[in-house]
């Protein structure tokens, strides 16, 4: 079957099969290999998109379900080559180690930054419990929320 969705503003398409997840058609077929494959269980969070401005994981949404609505990716929240400041923040606190997680981890702290203007640590943590690492302790990528909300 042919989808057409919009993707960080840009429509597009491409053909899938009925059982194709979205995070497979955005890595393999639409160019968008931001988003990690960890899981594909839903256990992770790495695969974390906007689908219609909800947080979703995009491993557990087939990519027909996709078709004719709007989807950002972590490539999507950067502009004109800035980093967006949720990726800055993540710079800067030390947020990243081997860095798979963090593409989902931006992804649900920016859609957190956008509910929340001051989270607390107990809204931070709540928020990214479905994003998983296996490397940073979590220490310094809660530094990197609050570093961000801090700065807006
Ligand atoms: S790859 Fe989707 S939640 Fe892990
Ligand atoms: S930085 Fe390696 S999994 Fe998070």
């Amino acid at each position: 079957m042919r989808i057409a969705l919009r993707v960080n503003g840009v429509d597009v398409e491409a053909d899938c099969w009925e059982g194709e997840s979205l995070l497979f058609a955005l890595r393999e077929k639409l160019g968008y290999p931001g988003s990690k494959n960890a899981c594909e269980q839903g256990e992770c969070g790495s695969c974390s998109v906007l689908l219609d401005g909800t947080l979703v994981c995009a491993c557990l949404v087939l990519a027909a379900q996709a078709d004719g609505h709007e989807v950002t990716t972590v490539e999507g929240l950067s502009a004109d080559g800035e980093l967006h400041p949720v990726q800055q923040a993540f710079v800067e606190a030390g947020a990243v180690q081997c860095g798979f997680c963090t593409p989902g981890l931006v992804v649900a702290t920016a859609d957190l930054l956008a509910r929340a203007e001051n989270p607390t640590d107990d809204e931070i943590r709540e928020a990214l419990s479905g994003n998983l690492c296996r490397c940073t302790g979590y220490a310094k990528i809660l530094d990197a929320v609050r570093l961000a909300a801090a700065r807006r």
